[in-house]
């Protein structure tokens, strides 16, 4: 072997441990453990991101623990149901179902914990 390809070698290893490293990270962060979380997460994806990612529209940001406490406070039920019926507070207006009449009552729940587990 020259000492050019062990060279290549070395370095093929040392990016091979930081990927891993990184995937490692991300799976710990969206708990791939929990099928409601991950059914969660991909109904969040496609119809809550657009709003409650960055704050659109007066939106509680997905992460912000500070505009989540409250809201949190009020129990899973409350926040399932505002979501499924829609809610005028005032921030501003959380259209039901995220507008998507086409969600399940169990993806919004989901999608619902997902964010919830996002911003505790
Ligand atoms: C068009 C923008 C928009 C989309 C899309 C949207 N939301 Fe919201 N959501 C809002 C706004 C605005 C509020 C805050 C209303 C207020 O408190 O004034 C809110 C609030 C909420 C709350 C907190 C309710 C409470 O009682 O404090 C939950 C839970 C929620 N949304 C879930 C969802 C879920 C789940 C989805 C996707 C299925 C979704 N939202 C999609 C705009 C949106």
């Amino acid at each position: 072997m020259t000492a050019d390809s062990k060279r290549r070698q070395r370095h093929t290893r040392r990016r091979h441990t930081v990927t891993a490293v990184a995937l490692g990270l991300a799976l710990s962060a969206c708990d791939k453990t929990d099928p409601v979380l991950e059914q969660g997460k991909v109904v969040w994806d496609g119809t809550c991101k657009v709003c409650h990612l960055n704050g659109m529209a007066g939106a509680p940001k997905i992460g912000d623990t500070f505009v989540w406490k409250n809201r949190i406070a009020q129990g899973t039920d409350v926040l399932v149901s505002h979501a499924l019926n829609g809610f005028e507070g005032n921030q501003g207006t959380m259209p039901a179902r995220g507008g998507n009449p086409g969600l399940t009552d169990a993806e919004v729940a989901a999608a619902v914990q997902y964010m919830v587990s996002q911003s505790e």
